[in-house]
């Protein structure tokens, strides 16, 4: 048989078992990513795709798609998937945007006390053979001041493990936010930089954070302090902030993310960085543990599952959302996309009425491109509703769900 749902880019088996368990049907597992080619020649015999961040699903391929249902990014952003266009062809994608949360808030914690040791040039002088056996400049962090620029997902939770280090949180958002234990929050950036030992950036690159952190801004920081980068590449100016680690007045940097990163593990890898003592650079792997590999599976197949077996959209990223109470028994649920046009949900429930259904629930949701209405029906569905529902003009497609 072959395999209906493909998962590539070594998915993490989780969500292979979830799938298989949940009867949706044969999942292939690939290794790599697929290309633009190799994509648009499986595509037309999928109903369910599952890629990471390799997969380029574009809007060419996506016409291909007849029986594809939904798209799943094992991941936290989908900029690689034609999303617009999905959504026109009423497919739904789903993706996981805080399953590595957890992961990057301990990687900033750990760095975070490595840097007020001065670990990082400690640990490269004893690979040199040398003894630099001292407690100048090396500090606890309980009592410092930790600025948390962003706090969403991940700030949030670094605040929480932070507090519980006893360190003084302080962050700053352009949007308000429920703050944790004692968590102070500061009214801008300027505030915040000038008074915090540790800067920790955790926001998403936007046209107001990108360079955010350019020479004037890392000139306003603590003489001293630190500086960590596990959010965004474009966040930093990197060439600044060599200047101010040459200077010394920054005590040290830890970043994961660059401007420009290797595709993969065969390009090198250069950054201006990369002759500091007193940095720790990582290759993008802030949210990347077994643990989030597995939530990641997890959680998106059963977004998948749950829009396969119940039309439930809740959380997708370029869709309608529409939750769902599970079907009851003895009932059918009738899943419609449609263009968003007037009158469409009414040609739809007269085409429902000439077939003689009795409608026990409706729910409807719309962006500005499409529709999606999904209708509970008591008993069977004629098997001609399905055409029906088609010939009412604006459909882009019917699903007939249970029974
Ligand atoms: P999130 O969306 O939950 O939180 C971001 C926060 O930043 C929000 O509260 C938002 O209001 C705030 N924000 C947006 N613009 C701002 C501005 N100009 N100034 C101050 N605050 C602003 O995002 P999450 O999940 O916490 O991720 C944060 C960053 O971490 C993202 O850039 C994400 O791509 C990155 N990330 C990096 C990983 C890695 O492997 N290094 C893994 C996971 C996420």
């Amino acid at each position: 048989m072959t395999a209906n749902i493909l998962l590539t880019e070594n998915i993490h088996a989780e969500a292979r078992a979830h799938l298989t368990g949940a009867g949706l049907g044969e999942v292939e597992l690939l290794g790599g990513a697929l290309s633009d080619d190799e994509l648009s020649a499986r595509i037309a015999e999928l109903m369910l795709l599952g890629v990471r961040s390799r997969t380029a699903i574009t809007p060419e391929a996506l016409a291909n798609a007849k029986q594809l249902l939904a798209i799943g990014c094992f991941s936290i952003g989908t900029n690689h998937v034609a999303l617009e266009a999905a959504e026109r062809l009423g497919i739904p994608v789903f993706n996981s945007p805080f399953a590595n949360s957890r992961s990057v808030a301990e990687l900033a914690i750990a760095a975070t006390i490595f840097l007020m040791r001065r670990i990082p040039e400690k640990h490269a002088s004893a690979m040199r053979g040398d003894w630099a056996k001292t407690a100048k400049g090396a500090y606890e962090v309980r009592g410092k001041k930790l600025g948390i620029v962003g706090y969403g997902n991940i700030g949030s939770q670094l605040s929480v493990i932070a507090s519980g280090l006893g360190m003084h949180v302080y962050y700053y958002d352009i949007e308000a936010k429920l703050r944790h234990g004692n968590a102070r929050a500061v009214d801008g950036l300027d505030e915040l930089l000038e008074m915090s030992d540790i800067v920790t950036l955790h926001v998403p690159s936007t046209d107001g954070t990108r360079f955010m952190m350019n020479a004037e801004r890392l000139a306003k920081m603590k003489p001293g302090a630190v500086l960590i980068n596990y959010a965004r590449g474009d966040l930093v100016d990197i060439d600044a902030l060599a200047a101010v680690l040459e200077s010394g007045h920054l005590a040290g940097a830890a970043v994961d993310v660059f401007p420009t990163e290797p595709a993969g593990a065969s390009e090198r890898f250069e950054s201006p960085l990369q002759r500091f003592d007193n940095v720790i650079l990582s290759p993008h792997v802030g949210g990347s543990t077994q643990e989030a590999q597995q939530a990641i599976g997890q959680e998106v197949a059963e977004k998948l599952s749950a829009y396969v077996k119940e039309g439930v959209t809740t959380r997708a990223v370029n869709f309608p959302e529409v939750a769902l109470a599970p079907l009851g028994p003895g009932r059918q649920r009738i899943a419609h996309v449609h263009r968003n046009e007037p009158g469409v949900l009414s040609k739809l429930n007269d085409a429902f009425s000439a077939s003689g259904l009795n409608i026990v629930g409706q729910s409807l949701a719309t962006s500005a491109t499409i529709g999606y209405v999904v209708t509970d029906v008591e008993g069977k569905a004629p098997d001609d509703l399905v055409e029906r529902a088609r010939g009412v003009p604006g459909t882009i497609r019917v699903r007939v769900l249970g029974g």
